[in-house]
């Protein structure tokens, strides 16, 4: 470890993905931020969105019929004026993008003039998701990142991964986030980011799950951090899980976008029958929690390894000009889809549940902001309807960016802080507790708070999370801090918070669904909330605690 090192800045922004950069862009060129992320700054779940972003663009389309679907597919949790604040700037936030230089797919209309293509998915009774062929977060990412880094006030720290909130107790008013501990990778050393706000932007959690659509990083950092700074968090029993990814040994957490079924694939049993009409009247685009149920419950009762997507039926001009990032990935494991069905499952997808936070994006703690998937902010309610989030990372961006201008002003600038304490620790001994627990975690979060729950299933995995809590937490307090064991500590607490969640929710709701109370109870059509219990916010053996006199 080499010298302490402290950064100020007007702002710090943790995470680099959609919604991170829109606000770190749409700040004032005078405000001083910093953005971190745990990789390379287009290593997030933005980067692999294939479907797009709604907005209510078609003539026939309305504002009431998108915010309808949305309520729909959010079976009784969503909360209406914030559906309505997202849902009324779809048309804003598509245009802030292509302003930014993204470029979405275009179609020719009969007088000749070009208009955005608007694709169809789950859940959306009208056309209305704006899309880049088949990779619109690739198109985003790219574009936003070029911009960041062309912006002269926006410092850009990559493979920095926050291990922490400072909390500052101040003596004049309440508790207060001032910035971030944070491991600087690279040079396996931690260092402190002070800050007027602090912005939790670290996406989803589906990490905790074995089988998910998502990259490395979605290991629910901010949901952890916050939990341990004080935060709320709510229904993290929503868990999402994408009806298709494609099924194949050698292909890792690859998705074969909704949009798929949404220009006409039809998913089939492996004798060739369609089967999704048993459980639905809107069938292939039914809500997500339907469509992942369905398979589920055919795979169990045919003891099949999957099932099958077909888009066979459409011109091959017609798949590989929509659908060229999966067309070439299929055919690397020699499935040719013009031709022949492709393999799905499954697979843990977008977290629903999050840091609790107001229309403006507060948190419950002062100058703590948080916007993206890392949230709750009542827009997805008990289920995401897809191409919702992209969407919703625009306009929380935004509104952060509202209340910032205006607070930031008047927040005193961030106190010293201690240097990071690892006095008492030593090198790890043993990094096998790291993996082997890491694998555990995942194995018996898919097994018994996956698809289909029962009481008797949580209460296993409950067991088992205590006791890996303890030995993780003991693990911590002994050795030097990695990334692998950040994550892993995060992971846990997301997964305790899951399970806990899932235990409260004595009915099925949307994504929740479990054996022993099958209905949906209208009495329970509730938010489930979780509070931290410690008053007192030392957060652990090797952070010390700032006073600040002032
Ligand atoms: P992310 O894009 O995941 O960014 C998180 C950032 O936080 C990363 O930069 C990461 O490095 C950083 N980070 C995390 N932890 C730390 C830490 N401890 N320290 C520092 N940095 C940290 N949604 C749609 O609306 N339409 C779609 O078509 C669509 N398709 C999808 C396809 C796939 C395969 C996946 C996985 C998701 C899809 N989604 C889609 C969901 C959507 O992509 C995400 O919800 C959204 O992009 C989340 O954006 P975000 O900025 O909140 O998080
Ligand atoms: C997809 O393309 O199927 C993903 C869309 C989403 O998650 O919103």
């Amino acid at each position: 470890m080499t010298k302490y090192q402290s950064f100020e800045h007007d702002v710090l922004i943790i995470g680099s993905g959609g919604a991170g950069l829109s606000l770190a862009l749409q700040l004032p060129k005078t405000t001083h931020i910093a953005v971190l992320s745990k990789f390379d700054l287009q290593h997030c779940n933005t980067y692999f969105a294939q479907g797009g972003i709604s907005a209510v663009l078609e003539s026939d389309d309305t504002l009431e019929s998108h915010i309808e679907d949305t309520l729909i597919s959010g079976a009784g949790l969503c909360k209406r004026n914030i559906v309505e604040l997202v849902v009324s700037h779809g048309k804003q936030c598509v245009e802030w993008l292509i302003q930014q230089g993204v470029e979405f797919t275009e179609e020719e209309t009969e007088d000749g003039d070009s208009q955005l293509h608007l694709t169809r998915e789950g859940g959306h009774s009208h056309r209305r998701v704006v899309h880049s062929a088949d990779a619109t977060g690739k198109a985003i990412i790219t574009t936003l990142d070029q911009r960041a880094r062309e912006a002269s006030n926006i410092d850009l720290y990559e493979y920095h991964n926050a291990v922490d909130l400072i909390q500052t107790r101040h003596q004049s008013s309440q508790k207060r986030i001032d910035g971030a501990y944070v491991l600087d990778i690279k040079h396996d050393k931690v260092v402190a980011f002070r800050a007027r706000s602090v912005v939790l932007a670290t996406g989803g959690s589906s990490r905790v799950y074995l089988y998910t659509s998502n990259p490395d990083v979605a290991t629910g950092d901010g949901i952890a951090l916050a939990w341990r700074a004080g935060c709320r968090v709510a229904n993290m029993e929503f868990n999402q899980f994408h009806p298709t990814c494609l099924y194949h040994p050698d292909a890792r957490s690859f998705l074969i976008s909704e949009a798929v079924r949404g220009e006409g694939g039809k998913l089939l049993l492996p004798n060739g029958k369609q089967f999704m009409d048993k459980f639905d009247s809107r069938k292939e685009l039914a809500p997500r929690d339907i469509v992942a149920r369905a398979i589920d419950h055919e795979m169990k009762r045919l003891g099949i390894e999957c099932v099958y997507l077909d888009i066979s039926h459409q011109s091959a001009d017609f798949v590989t000009s929509h659908f060229p990032t999966i067309y070439e990935t299929c055919l690397k494991y020699n499935i040719d889809i013009t031709k022949q069905p492709i393999p799905v499952v499954p697979a843990a997808h977008y977290t629903c549940g999050g840091v609790m936070t107001d229309i403006k994006g507060r948190t419950d703690i002062d100058g703590l902001y948080a916007i993206g998937e890392v949230t709750c902010t009542g827009l997805h309610g008990a289920n995401r309807m897809a191409s919702n989030s992209l969407l919703e990372c625009q306009v929380f961006a935004r509104q952060v960016h509202d209340d910032i201008i205006k607070t930031n002003p008047l927040r005193p600038p961030p106190p010293e802080v201690a240097e990071w304490d690892e006095s008492r620790v030593t090198d790890s001994d043993e990094e096998v507790v790291i993996s082997h627990n890491w694998r555990q975690l995942r194995q018996f979060m898919w097994d018994y708070v996956g698809i289909v729950r029962t009481d008797k299933r949580l209460a296993r995995a409950k067991r088992r999370v205590e006791m890996l809590k303890q030995e993780i937490q003991e693990y911590y307090g002994h050795f030097k801090i990695s990334s692998d064991l950040l994550e892993l500590r995060n992971l846990v607490t997301v997964a305790d918070l899951v399970i806990t969640s899932a235990m409260q929710r004595k009915e099925s709701r949307g994504l929740h669904y479990t054996l022993d109370y099958p209905e949906t109870d209208a009495k329970q059509a509730e938010d489930t909330v979780l509070i931290p219990h410690h008053s007192t916010h030392v957060i652990h053996d090797k952070q010390p605690l700032t006073i600040d006199k002032g």
